[in-house]
This record gives C-alpha cells, sequence and structure tokens, in this order.
C-alpha cells in the first residue's frame, strides 16, 4: 500500500485545535463587497467552494478594521458588529469538517491608493518609492494614541471574527502594509515606544497580538502573514524576521505564515519560474521556533510541497493561485489525482504593454476568476491579455483600471 502523503497529515496547533491537513489557502482579496463593506452571496458562494475543496485552513482575503482605511475598492471591513447576520452566514458557508475558515484582518497603511484616500496614514511620514509611487500619497504619522485605538480596532475586529463563528483569525503582517511598515526600519523611523530599535518597532504587532488573544481567549487560534524579508535595502530583514517570530511564537502564535516583499518589491508574486519563492530563505530561518510555519508563494508541484513538510522546513504549504484555478486540488491529492500545474502566462504580446500591463492584468484576471466560482461557473483563466482586459471592462466597467492599482507591479 502507498504510503499517505506528509501532506494529507493533520497538525495540531499551540491552542490545541487540530488542522485537518498541510494545505492551506492564502489570502486573496475578493474586492466582492458594495458600498456597505458587508459581505454577500458571492463571498458566501466561493469560500463554500473552496470549503468543499478539502484545503485544511482557508483564510479570507483581507478584511480591513477600519471603513476609512480600505487597501483597495470592495474590500470587507470588520468594525463593529453591523453585518454580524451577513458575516454568520459567510462563516458557515464556508467552512466544512475537513476545512477551516480564518479571516484575515489588515490595515494598509500608506498603501491606501489615493484613489481611496486622502489621509494615509503610517509610522512615519515617508512616501512610497518604486515604480507604483505615484499612486499614493505621501502618509502622515500616526500619533502614540492613535496606534492605542489602532491595537484596540484590531482587537474588536478579532472578537466579531469569533462571535460571528469563523475557525481563526489572521494579522496581516507582510507585504507592506501598516504592521509590516512598522517592522522595517525604512518606513518606520519613529522614536521609543512604537519605532527604534527591533523591540519597539515590533511593539504595535506584539501589542496587537496581545490583546487579540485577551478578546478571544487561548483557544481560539491566532495566526500572522508576515515577511521572511523585505527583500529591500534597509528594510526587515530575515535576521529580524527570526527575532519576531521567536517572540510571536513564546506568546502563544497559533500559525506564522511567511512570505515576502511589498508595492516596493513584489516578490511575493514570483519573478522567475522557480518553484517556492521563497525555500531559499527558509534555510536561514531559526529550526528551533517551536511555533507552526506555513510557507507561501510559487509551489505548484507535490513533489516539491511534500518535501519541504517531510524535510520540516515548515508545517504547512500556502497556495493562492493554483487553488483558483483548481479549488478542489486538496481533494485530488487525496486520491492521488495531482501531480503538479502551470499558472497560464497572461500576455498580450506587445513588449510595452506586457511590461506596463502585465502584471495588472494577471491580478485581474484571478480576480475575475474568483467572481466566476463565487457564481458558480467553472474557470479557465486566459492567457490573451486583450481578452482578460475586455472581460475586465464589461464586468466592471472602465473605472475598475482606474480604481485597481494603476501602476507596474499589483500586488497585495
Ligand atoms: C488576486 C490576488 C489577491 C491577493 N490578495 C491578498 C490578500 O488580500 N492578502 C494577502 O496576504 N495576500 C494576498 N495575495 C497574495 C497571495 O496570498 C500569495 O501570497 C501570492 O499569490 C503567492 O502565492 P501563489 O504563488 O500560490 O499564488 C493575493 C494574490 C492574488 C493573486
Amino acid at each position: 500500500m502507498d504510503t499517505p502523503s506528509h501532506l494529507l497529515k493533520p497538525l495540531t496547533l499551540p491552542c490545541g485545535v487540530t488542522v485537518s491537513n498541510r494545505l492551506l489557502k492564502s489570502a486573496m482579496s475578493e474586492g466582492f463587497a458594495h458600498k456597505d463593506h458587508a459581505p454577500n452571496a458571492l463571498h458566501e458562494q466561493l469560500y463554500q467552494t473552496f470549503a468543499e475543496g478539502g484545503t485544511g485552513i482557508v483564510i479570507t482575503g483581507n478584511v480591513m478594521i477600519d471603513s476609512t482605511a480600505l487597501g483597495e475598492p470592495g474590500n470587507v471591513v470588520i468594525e463593529d458588529d453591523r453585518h454580524m447576520t451577513a458575516l454568520k452566514r459567510w462563516a458557515k458557508a464556508g467552512q466544512t469538517k475537513e476545512s477551516a475558515l480564518w479571516v484575515q484582518l489588515n490595515h494598509p497603511g500608506k498603501q491606501a491608493p489615493r484613489f481611496i484616500t486622502n489621509d494615509p496614514v503610517a509610522p512615519s511620514a515617508i512616501p512610497l518609492e518604486g515604480t507604483m509611487k505615484r499612486a499614493f500619497k505621501t502618509p502622515r504619522a500616526l500619533t502614540d494614541e492613535e496606534i492605542k485605538a489602532l491595537v484596540k480596532r484590531f482587537a474588536t475586529s478579532a472578537k466579531i471574527v469569533k462571535d460571528a463563528g469563523f475557525s481563526g483569525v489572521q494579522i496581516h503582517a507582510a507585504h507592506g502594509y501598516l504592521m509590516s511598515q512598522f517592522l522595517s526600519p525604512k518606513h518606520n523611523q519613529r522614536e521609543a515606544p512604537y519605532g527604534g530599535d527591533l523591540k519597539n518597532r515590533m511593539r504595535f504587532l506584539i501589542e496587537v497580538y496581545e490583546a487579540m488573544r485577551e478578546a478571544v481567549g487561548d483557544t481560539f487560534p491566532i495566526g500572522v502573514k508576515m515577511n521572511i524579508d523585505d527583500f529591500i535595502d534597509g528594510g526587515f530583514s530575515k535576521e529580524d524576521a527570526n527575532v519576531v517570530m521567536r517572540v510571536l511564537s513564546e506568546r502563544g502564535i497559533d500559525l506564522i505564515e511567511l512570505s515576502g516583499g511589498s508595492y516596493e518589491t513584489p516578490v511575493m508574486m514570483g519573478q522567475s519560474n522557480k518553484e517556492g519563492f521563497f525555500l531559499d530563505s527558509l534555510t536561514a530561518m531559526d529550526q528551533t521556533i517551536l511555533a507552526p510555519r506555513v510557507i507561501t508563494g510559487g509551489f505548484r508541484s507535490k513533489v516539491v510541497m511534500e518535501s519541504v513538510i517531510e524535510k520540516s522546513s515548515a508545517e504547512m504549504i500556502g497556495l493562492a493561485r493554483p487553488l483558483v484555478i483548481n479549488p478542489d486540488l486538496v481533494n485530488h491529492i487525496q486520491v492521488g489525482s495531482f501531480e503538479s500545474m502551470s499558472l497560464p502566462r497572461i500576455r498580450f504580446g506587445v513588449k510595452r504593454l506586457d511590461r506596463k500591463l502585465g502584471p495588472i492584468v494577471g491580478l485581474s484576471a484571478y480576480e475575475l476568476a474568483m467572481k466566476r466560482l463565487a457564481k458558480g461557473k467553472t474557470v479557465k483563466i486566459s492567457t490573451c491579455g486583450w481578452r482578460v482586459l475586455g472581460h475586465v471592462l464589461i464586468a466592471q466597467g472602465v473605472k475598475a483600471f482606474i480604481r485597481r492599482r494603476p501602476a507596474k507591479h499589483p500586488t497585495r
């Protein structure tokens, strides 16, 4: 008899909750919410589809903790219990015995495009650099009082997530958003108590974690998504990541998802065809840290995912785009009918357009595909940039492209 796949072994988290297998659906912003920022029937159907696919943990797209600080239009916002009925419906639709549904909570900080906000905030008033900079205003520095108020907001949102019946919560501290800005010595040039050395730069994250723990109790899973490295000069480093992971682990975090980059260096979406974008960085990680780790980005084959788990380089594998193309991927692993896949390369066939619009269209293709899944339709991602562009314009109108990240490297 074949030995069962390492990917299908259950995992017990520090809080005592057992996850049915080692696959995690990484957060992908859906953009389905209307002006009220409540989840709706599209969220319910999409997450029912993901749950039925058998993935151990499914993470929602980033949900904002403050309706005045959106990362993108169409975000769900949880800031009080006004959407409790809709949240309960979403939580119920997206869970099965095999598949848990966690909510990713986020604040964009300075990575809130200028068409959404007039008053972006950050640890320090330092503008975003890189090819996307024109889409973002220079932020103002938060006051210490405002930071304390944000800590409370994260805790309030986490409690609502629990009360609505979701199975866990994830703090988004990766990809250059507010929490990641605080961790970065490049973006955080405050003084104590929330800036300076790493102990102070991680204070916001640790206070958010502790306030959430207080709000949800010891047996409800809390995870974090953080960068293994910012991959930028003067940014958050691998050494910093080891320290933050150790502190969170000692305080009882249940799961640490590792990714990398930001809008300034969008390595989280992959820059080469190499499988496992951050596997090399993983070798620099302190292996004595006890909290279970998820490594996300660029996994496409069972054999590579299995070797990561088998060698205990990480306890779980995070998948995003592959699960849009094949939400049943984990069921296929169960019955031995999945070996590997590749993502379609979406191209215009015109070099300049491919360079300028390629990544935006690439991201749009997955957003469109999630909408098809949410409508109970099958998904086929077109490799023709013109076709994707046409579909976006038909589905969302001309404003979609103005409202989307109007820059070279769209990421979250
Ligand atoms: C359409 C789309 C939306 C995304 N939204 C989020 C998000 O809300 N939060 C987040 O942490 N990462 C987000 N990501 C990044 C993914 O979680 C993941 O880190 C990245 O896609 C690499 O994994 P993959 O190679 O398996 O797709 C998004 C990615 C895509 C394609």
